[in-house]
């Protein structure tokens, strides 16, 4: 796994909603080597371990990538206080992504934070996609109009309907499989989602990968705090989630 550690320089900072910020760095090696579905560890000051954060966008012409972050401790807290032209020293990029090779139509399902990281897929993706983006409600939503300007059609569910449809993500996908002959679906969001998601692709027949998240420490495969166990040949087996994955076929993964 080629990765590299580096300092990066905060050209754009946004905020995306009331604990969502929007970063692009400027990092010419990272930017090159990325591929949609990895993520960087980034060092949140000295008195915290690495937090990782998935890749939103990868900008090769500009040698920048893109990080959303939602702020929920001291780590994403302090990187959420950094400022325009600051340094941020990140590793990566690391761990597996998805495959964006040409493959019939495919369907992107995001729920939450779980969003940004499938928006790399919809610009790298050599087929049409869909998407369906889930949130708790109209305030928690995040990237629809650039989702928007990269898929065919973007169904949005709240939780509350205060944005698009009423309901969770599994509802339109139950719809949409009425209708659309889809080849893959990815998708990224919390664990539930994706064990339902999963069920429901598994039982019409179709090819699922979903991007896991787990707490990590090094982010590179050496201390075992990200274990998931997955299915092997032999039954299960425990597999790092930062080196392994973060991108699993569905298939493989126990829930
Ligand atoms: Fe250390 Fe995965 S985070 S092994």
């Amino acid at each position: 796994m080629a990765y590299v550690q580096r300092e990066a320089i905060l050209i754009k900072k946004e905020k995306l909603n009331s604990t969502v910020f929007r970063f692009t760095l400027k990092e010419d090696v990272i930017s090159e080597i990325a591929t949609a579905g990895q993520f960087v560890n980034i060092k949140c000051g000295e008195k915290v371990l690495r937090r990782p954060i998935s890749i939103c966008q990868i900008d090769k012409k500009h040698n920048c990538i893109v990080i959303v972050f939602e702020v929920r401790g001291e780590g994403t807290q302090w990187l959420s206080q950094c400022n325009q032209h600051d340094k941020i020293d990140i590793m990566g990029p690391l761990g597996n992504g998805f495959n964006t090779e040409k493959q019939g139509k495919a369907l992107l399902i995001g729920g939450g934070i779980g969003v940004p990281p499938l928006l790399s897929v919809a610009e790298s993706m050599e087929c049409d996609c869909d998407a369906i983006l889930g949130f708790k409600d109209i305030e928690t939503t995040i990237l629809v109009e650039e989702f928007s300007s990269k898929c065919k059609d973007v169904v949005v569910m709240t939780q509350d309907g205060t944005y698009g449809e009423k309901g969770l993500v599994t509802d339109a996908l139950v719809k949409k499989l009425e209708t659309n002959d889809y080849s893959v679906i990815c998708s990224c969001g919390p664990t539930p989602m994706l064990e339902a998601v999963s069920q429901i692709a598994q039982k019409i027949g179709i090819e699922c990968y979903v991007s896991l998240e787990e707490r990590m420490g090094c982010g590179v495969g050496a201390c075992l705090v990200c274990a998931c166990k997955t299915k092997s040949k032999d039954g299960e087996k425990y597999s790092h989630v930062c080196k392994d994955g973060p991108v699993f076929n569905a298939k493989e993964v126990v829930w």
